[in-house]
């Protein structure tokens, strides 16, 4: 008789604030090294002792992380040293963590008691993306919201192409890189491969399309990809190009670059596949060619009413002539502006 092979679980954990491309390609590894992932995301009062309070709150880093298709199990409010109990609690076999030694308050490696006990495995830490750069690039968009009346900055930054140069390099063409780019992540095919889905649509699919510019992953996005998978078999995310967003949003975005995006995306559980570097106006072409029946208007919920001018441009004139124009309702109100004053106001509390 066959035996059954036990499931192997996995513990991961973190703070995950701010998710990045990093995070993600650590779900992806974790979770190549067992049959169920379960992570773990820090409480706001043990990420706040050791690295400072958080943006986003536990319940809105949860949400962000439930949504990774390679996450089986949400832990929320977990201490941010796993024990043995930890791992009994969550019936898990082994902690996995990156190759960087993350110290705990005390100034001890976090994992040293599992690492003692043999139920520790490691995977490799992404280089080039971290929480900290995203939340410098926050606290600068909240210096100048700060520093100007809001509606004066939005205004003056339509108008004004010139872009704000994150990478110390004043007399770079902005042609030559996109706009906030960031030269330490490269974009490599492979990795792109690693998080994409391999799934078809079948010839029955009811295929919904829903565009963006997708830059910080927050749970407003999260509750649109939902509610767009809701209205039929397969989503395909139109993700606009750093040049788009930066003619549209303003000078200090996109925060992350188009190949981030695409990461963070395809990371999404509910998301089958990507446009890379979508048209900003949908057009009949790519209509047809994807097959799509159900267009999800998200631009004006996506960029927080700071889009009025591209509005004109009417993106979605050509599927709601076609009448396939979905308006779904979000209950979040979280825009790109008010999570760089939240980074903000942390900076101050500091
Ligand atoms: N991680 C990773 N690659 C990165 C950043 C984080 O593999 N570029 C991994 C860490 O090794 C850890 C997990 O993600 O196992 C959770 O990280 P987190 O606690 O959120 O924070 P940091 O490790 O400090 O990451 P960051 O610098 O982005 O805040």
């Amino acid at each position: 008789q066959l035996k059954e092979k036990p499931v192997v679980k996995a513990y991961v954990d973190g703070c995950y604030d701010l998710i990045h491309a990093g995070h993600y390609n650590a779900f992806r590894q974790s979770r190549k090294l067992a049959d169920v992932l379960v992570c773990g995301v820090n409480s706001d009062l043990e990420v706040s002792s050791v690295k400072g309070p958080t943006v986003f709150n536990n319940e809105e880093r949860c949400a962000i992380v439930g949504a990774c298709k390679w996450v089986d199990e949400v832990a929320p409010d977990t201490e941010y040293t796993p024990t043995v109990e930890t791992l009994n609690r969550y019936n898990c076999d082994f902690y996995v963590h990156g190759d960087d030694v993350a110290l705990n308050s005390d100034g001890i490696d976090s994992s040293h008691e599992l690492k003692a006990v043999g139920r520790f495995k490691m995977f490799k830490r992404t280089r080039g993306v971290s929480t900290t750069d995203i939340a410098s690039k926050l606290l600068t968009i909240d210096a100048k919201m700060r520093d100007r009346k809001e509606l004066e900055i939005v205004e003056e930054e339509k108008t004004n192409l010139e872009p704000i140069n994150f990478c110390n390099q004043p007399n770079l063409p902005s042609v030559l890189g996109s706009f906030n780019a960031n030269p330490n992540f490269l974009a490599s095919a492979k990795r792109i491969a690693n998080f994409a889905s391999v799934k078809e649509p079948l010839e029955s699919d009811k295929i919904v399309y829903v565009d963006g510019s997708w830059d910080i992953c927050h749970p407003g996005h999260i509750e649109l990809l939902i509610k767009a998978k809701e209205l039929g078999d397969y989503l395909i995310v139109g993700i606009h190009e750093d040049q788009c967003v930066n003619q549209y949003l303003g000078n200090s975005y996109p925060l992350n670059t188009l190949h981030e995006r695409v990461l963070n995306i395809l990371a999404c559980r509910y998301v089958d596949d990507v446009i890379i570097g979508a048209p900003f106006k949908i057009t009949e072409r790519l209509l047809r060619d994807l097959n799509v029946s159900v267009v999800v208007k998200s631009l004006d919920f996506i960029q927080g009413g700071m889009l009025s001018c591209a509005l004109d441009l009417k993106p979605y004139e050509v599927p709601y002539t076609k009448d396939i124009i979905s308006e779904v309702e979000i209950e979040s109100t979280l825009t790109l502006q008010e999570i760089a004053r939240r980074v903000g106001s942390n900076r101050e509390a500091i």
